[in-house]
């Protein structure tokens, strides 16, 4: 039954809406002793681009705490708090130094894990380089990114590998992208597949490629480590099915950018890997890897050039732009920042279609408060050591409208059953995995009749 048109009490109503309730901290603060900061203090994050780690200290701010990064003459990385632990002075006016970095004010030196190698000041005999340490996390490079694990030093986690990493003739470039505004409503992005049917298509017009302004039948699973989105848009003769796959907490890997929708097209992988990082409650960098191979873009729209320290190569993921031409040809930056500095959930008006991003806040929260329980973080790494599974891919299959009517309901069981193939072949090793899925997917198309 419809809800009857009450209109006039509706109207006119901004007098009556103007409170603005707090935000779900339990989702959104990540500073350290907070629930959501002890989540992201499970799991290695990456803090800078290994490229900006020169002759002097870098300074950075990652889940509210200041530090410095740096690489020594011996080349080892070290992430340490900013603020000397003798009494304060910023170590980003540190000296890099053959080992470790050496306090500008009274000369203190602290190796790369944060143990005093050197008081010069003191007499020979004080003790203080024995008792004090300067705060230190241990520290991994991957793909041109320096990555930080946060948490308790009992237990480190091993680095994650993800399977899309390897797929054949891949470039990884790095890129970090700033944004002013909490970490979750950038993320959370990652499972709300219509935006880009009206932000980067049909509202103001075509930010990618046509077919993403056909609006999907879309669906969302849980995965062991996450969940994905599944969507199966209609483009002519073919079906585009498209799955973006996030990993808990802030991990996500997008499928292809640009896709016409125009030829077959069996599971090809990431072309972004990326991390929502909070800076702090407020702010936050996108730090990522983008994957340039002749699968994920074999028309080349991509440009490599492009890609690098607040800058990567498709249009509205900064806010470089002059402010006017944000407005009239918005991107995912504008969107997203413009939610206010921490979205306010509270206020939503959710339908239907933001069913993956309440999905997303759940499996969170649910996380948040397993680990606060003392439950392992990391659940689903393989045991014997082989890269993580994961389930982003795009897959065009050639399959007309049949001539018996419900092409929607068609859709989503074309949908079904590709996830079900993409998601079932875990056990393979990953190259013949990616043959098996390859092979059943195209069992999926309709075969052209030859005359
Ligand atoms: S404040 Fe750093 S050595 Fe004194
Ligand atoms: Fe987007």
């Amino acid at each position: 039954m419809n809800a009857p048109d009450n209109r006039n009490a509706r109207a006119y109503r901004g007098y009556a809406l103007t409170q603005v309730p707090p935000e779900d901290e339990e989702l959104t603060h990540v500073g350290p002793g907070t629930p959501g900061g002890e989540l992201f203090r499970r799991y290695w994050q990456p803090v800078a681009l290994a490229s900006k780690l020169g002759d002097v200290p870098l300074a950075v701010r990652i889940l509210g705490e200041d530090l410095v990064v740096f690489r020594d003459l011996e080349g080892r990385v070290g992430v340490l708090h900013r603020h000397c632990c003798h009494r304060g002075a910023s170590l980003e006016f540190g000296i890099v130094s053959q080992r470790g970095i050496r306090c500008c004010y009274h000369g203190w030196l602290f190796d790369v894990d944060g143990v005093i190698l050197e008081t010069p000041g003191e007499p020979p005999e004080s003790p203080i380089r024995h008792t004090a340490s300067q705060g230190a996390y241990p520290v991994c490079e991957f793909g041109g990114l320096v990555f930080a694990y946060m948490g308790p030093p009992g237990s480190v986690p091993p680095f994650p590998y993800f399977d899309t990493y390897e797929q054949p003739d891949n470039r990884l470039i790095p890129f970090s992208l700033w944004h002013p505004c909490n970490w979750l409503q950038l993320h959370e992005n990652m499972m709300d597949p219509v935006h880009a049917v009206f932000l980067h298509t049909r509202v103001v017009g075509v930010q990618l490629t046509e077919a993403w302004g056909a609006m999907p039948e879309y669906d969302f699973r849980a995965t062991p480590n996450g969940m994905m989105y599944i969507t199966a848009k209609r483009w002519d003769d073919y079906v585009w099915i498209r799955s973006n796959h996030t990993i808990l907490p802030n991990f996500g890997h997008t499928a292809a950018l640009w896709e016409d929708g125009d030829a077959e097209r069996l599971f090809t992988r990431a072309s972004v890997t990326r991390w929502a990082v909070p800076i702090d409650d407020t702010h936050t960098v996108v730090f990522g890897v983008r994957h340039f191979n002749p699968n994920v873009d074999p028309k080349g729209y991509g440009n490599e050039a492009e890609v690098g320290e607040d800058m990567i190569d498709f249009m509205g993921q900064t806010g470089n732009r002059p402010y006017g031409e944000r407005q009239r040809d918005p991107g995912d930056w504008d969107a997203q920042v413009s939610q206010r500095p921490i979205a306010i959930h509270a206020l939503e008006h959710r339908g239907r279609t933001d069913k993956g991003v309440i999905m997303l806040r759940r499996a969170l929260r649910d996380r948040i408060r397993g680990i606060a329980r003392g439950e392992d973080p990391h659940p689903h790494v393989p045991a014997d050591g082989s890269p993580i599974r994961t389930y982003t891919h795009d897959t065009v299959l050639w399959a007309p409208r049949g001539e018996d009517g419900d092409d929607r309901r068609r859709l989503r069981e074309l949908a079904n059953r590709v996830t079900d193939i993409v998601t079932g072949f875990d056990e393979l090793a990953i190259a013949e995995r990616q043959d098996r899925i390859e092979r059943e997917l195209s069992g999926l198309s309709c075969r052209r009749k030859t005359p």
